[in-house]
Parts: C-alpha cells; sequence; structure tokens
C-alpha cells in the first residue's frame, strides 16, 4: 500500500450562502488546488460528496465541476452517506490513492439546502434515515438524537446543562473561525431557555441547516516527497456500520459504526486514543459529541460529560475537540462536512489555524457519522 497524504485545503465560508451547489464546490476545489502548489491538470480523478444536488437541479456533479475547473477530461464520482458522505469520499479517495490507481485526487464536498426552508430540509433530510420506520412516522433527526439524549441521561451522571456546555463551548470555538455559520457567544443559560425542538434538545443543542462546500487533495507520498510539497499524512483510515434504525441497537448510548472506524483507524495508525492531540468530531447534536468522544475511546462509557466539564475538551484543554467550531458552530452542509474537518486538521497541523491554534499538535483525528451514524468513518493524520 502506498502512503498518502493531504497536499492540499480549502474551504468556502459556511452559511446561508447565495451561491449555487456548483459555484461553492468550484470556489473550494479551486482553493484547495492553489494550496497545494499543484495546476488543475495535475489532478487525476475526483470524489464528489454530495446528498441533495437535486434540490438545486444538479446532480451528476463531477463532469460539471470539472468542466468549470477546466479539466472536463478528468472522472469522477459522486459519494452520497448522508451526513457522513464527506469522510466517506476522503476513505475512498484514500483506498484509491493507496492501492497506486492514481497520484492525485480531489475530494470535494458540497450542500446547497437553505433557500429550502427549514420544513422542507426537514423533510429532505428525513430521507436520510430509514424512511420506512423513522421519517415516514415523523421521527426527525432531532427527534432521534432526543431519544438518545434521554437514554444517555437516564443511564449516566448528565444533564440539560451538561448537553449546553458543549454548546457553549463549540460557539467560543467558532467565533475564532472566520468561515464559521453561527459566530455567537452564547451562555447555558442562553441554551437552556431556547425554544424546545425535542425535548430535551432546544435550539442552542442543535447544528443549523448550512450551504458550503470544502475540498482537499490527497496525493501518494512519493509524489508530494518528489514535488517538494508541504503535507500532512493520512496514518489511519477506518470504516464502520451500524443498524440503520435506533430501535434495532441493544443500546442508543453508543453509536457502534464510530467504535469499528476508531478501532481499524487507530490499530493501522499504531497509535492509542491518548496519544492524539486534538479531534474534529461529529456534533450534529450536543449528545453526539458526547457519545462520540466516548466511542472513539478518548473517555470510558458515561465520563465524556465528565470532561466536558472540567474544560479538557475547550481549546487550551489535553483534548481539544472540534476546535473549529463543529458542525453546531461552524455549521452543518452534510456534503460538505467531513470534508471540511479534514480542511481543519491540514490548517492546523501546518500551524495556519490563526486564533484558534491548538500548540503544538501533531496527531489529529477525524470523525463523521451518517444519519444517526449508520455509516461512519474515522482518520488519523500526523505531522511529518
Ligand atoms: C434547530 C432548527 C429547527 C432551527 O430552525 P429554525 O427555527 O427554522 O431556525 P431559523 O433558520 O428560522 O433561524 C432562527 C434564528 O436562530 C438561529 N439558528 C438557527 N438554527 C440554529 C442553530 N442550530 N444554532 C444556533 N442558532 C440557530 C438563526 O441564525 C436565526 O437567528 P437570527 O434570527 O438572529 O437570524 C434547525 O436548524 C434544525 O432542524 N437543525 C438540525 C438540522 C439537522 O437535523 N441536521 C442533520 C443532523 S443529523
Amino acid at each position: 500500500m502506498n502512503k498518502v497524504c493531504v497536499i492540499g485545503a480549502g474551504s468556502t465560508r459556511y452559511g446561508k450562502l447565495s451561491e449555487g451547489v456548483v459555484e461553492l464546490a468550484v470556489n473550494a476545489s479551486r482553493e484547495a488546488i492553489k494550496s497545494a502548489g499543484i495546476e488543475a491538470r495535475d489532478v487525476q480523478y475526483a470524489f464528489i460528496s454530495n446528498v441533495f444536488g437535486v434540490a438545486d437541479r444538479q446532480v451528476h456533479l463531477a463532469p460539471v465541476i470539472m468542466s468549470d475547473l477546466g479539466i472536463a477530461n478528468v472522472p469522477g464520482l459522486t459519494v452520497e452517506s448522508a451526513c457522513g458522505s464527506g469522510s466517506i469520499a476522503f476513505r475512498e479517495a484514500y483506498a484509491n490513492v493507496a492501492a497506486g490507481f492514481y497520484d492525485v485526487v480531489l475530494v470535494v464536498g458540497v450542500e446547497k439546502v437553505t433557500h429550502t426552508g427549514t420544513a422542507r430540509s426537514t423533510t429532505l433530510f428525513s430521507y436520510c434515515s430509514d424512511f420506512f420506520y423513522e421519517g415516514g412516522n415523523g421521527v426527525s433527526f432531532p427527534g432521534l438524537f432526543a431519544s438518545m439524549a434521554r437514554a444517555y441521561m437516564h443511564k449516566y451522571d448528565a444533564s440539560e446543562e451538561d448537553l449546553a456546555l458543549v454548546a457553549v463551548k463549540n460557539h467560543e470555538h467558532g467565533l475564532l473561525n472566520p468561515k464559521a455559520h453561527i459566530r455567537k457567544r452564547i451562555t447555558v443559560g442562553d441554551v437552556l431557555e431556547s425554544p424546545p425542538v425535542a425535548s430535551p434538545l432546544k435550539l442552542l443543542d442543535c447544528c443549523p441547516f448550512s450551504d458550503g462546500a470544502s475540498a482537499v487533495i490527497l496525493a501518494s507520498e512519493e509524489y508530494a516527497k518528489s514535488h517538494h510539497l508541504e503535507y500532512v499524512e493520512v496514518i489511519g483510515s477506518g470504516r464502520g456500520a451500524s443498524p440503520a434504525t435506533l430501535q434495532d441497537r441493544e443500546d442508543i448510548t453508543t453509536i457502534p459504526s464510530t467504535r469499528a472506524a476508531a478501532q481499524q483507524a487507530f490499530k493501522q495508525a499504531k497509535i492509542e486514543p491518548k496519544d492524539v492531540d486534538f479531534a474534529e468530531v461529529h456534533d450534529c447534536f450536543t449528545i453526539a459529541e458526547i457519545v462520540d468522544i466516548e466511542d472513539l475511546g478518548f473517555f470510558p462509557k458515561g465520563k465524556g460529560v465528565e470532561a466536558v466539564r472540567q474544560g479538557i475538551t475547550k481549546l487550551g484543554g489535553d483534548l481539544p475537540i472540534n476546535p473549529s467550531g463543529g458542525l453546531k458552530s461552524k455549521g452543518h452542509p452534510i456534503g460538505a462536512t467531513g470534508v471540511g474537518q479534514v480542511v481543519e486538521v491540514y490548517e492546523q497541523l501546518l500551524g495556519r489555524a490563526g486564533e484558534r491554534q491548538v500548540k503544538g499538535a501533531e496527531i489529529a483525528l477525524t470523525h463523521n457519522f451518517g444519519a444517526t451514524g449508520a455509516s461512519c468513518a474515522v482518520h488519523i493524520f500526523r505531522r511529518p
């Protein structure tokens, strides 16, 4: 297997944006190509991560994006795996470069939904659940994660205030990220007093609907070295899967796909969770971040909440989680999210993260899942 690295990264702002799905993807791709110090014509293949191109009247995205980049001869493929599409597209690109099929691959994640409004977006997103059992019976994602929150609070020592601490932290981080969707300082009181969405989750426990695009360029280490490019190594890659519905899971305070993907990634990287300097994890709702940091092996089951209370997961703490602001504050344009996490890791490990820089970071992890964790990918990166 060839060693694989990330040689460039770029991202649009996340938020309610006026650009269309193609323009967003092209802008992020151009930035990634420029940051890599290569030309568009050096790209040999592309993975496009997208779920709702149809909402902006454009599917079959690869030929359209490649044509706009001036490389219409470059083949590409759209990857759809709900909110986990970005990391799963990244994983496919990783596998292609590791296997030696290509030396330089573009991964661009993009989503454009806010123009449809909250009601329509909620319906569209419910198609990512098992629609027969969940979405079709009126259970949207806030409702599914509310069930997980209730189960967690029943089983472990956790309160609505504890969940709120996750939102307060990620909003603090997002304030330092000029590309974040919601840049607003909030307090625990603000979260507790915000309108209920699906009890116990309130407005400020939820990620927003966002538009945006993020792109990265993967290359074989040999290519990066022979072209004297700056890069970040990919040292572990794992995939996992869980039953599609919550009702088919034995325990809804844990996500089996996260555990499986993390175990594979750590095994390949030959490191342990304690070796990680910071992580970008899938905090679509506050409860998700707490479950994630336990399932990833950073904290024992039921103890993630204590780590949040002690400030361990804040910037400046022992294990900063979501220095970008996470899905909660940076935003969640679902096709872009998993790729955007890699953009953050690339910038952090090369010391380019500005005010939110994790000092001395050498090893970082990304974790991104689809729906309630039915699909998941975990990646581990190292500064060479
Ligand atoms: C939480 C939610 C219901 C809010 O929708 P809404 O009530 O229609 O919100 P609006 O878009 O009208 O925004 C109202 C205000 O709240 C803010 N806001 C919206 N969502 C927010 C969020 N998640 N966090 C913080 N602020 C938010 C908006 O910026 C706006 O502020 P302003 O009035 O100062 O401009 C919606 O964002 C949601 O369902 N989020 C979850 C998305 C999801 O399920 N993703 C998949 C995860 S698996």
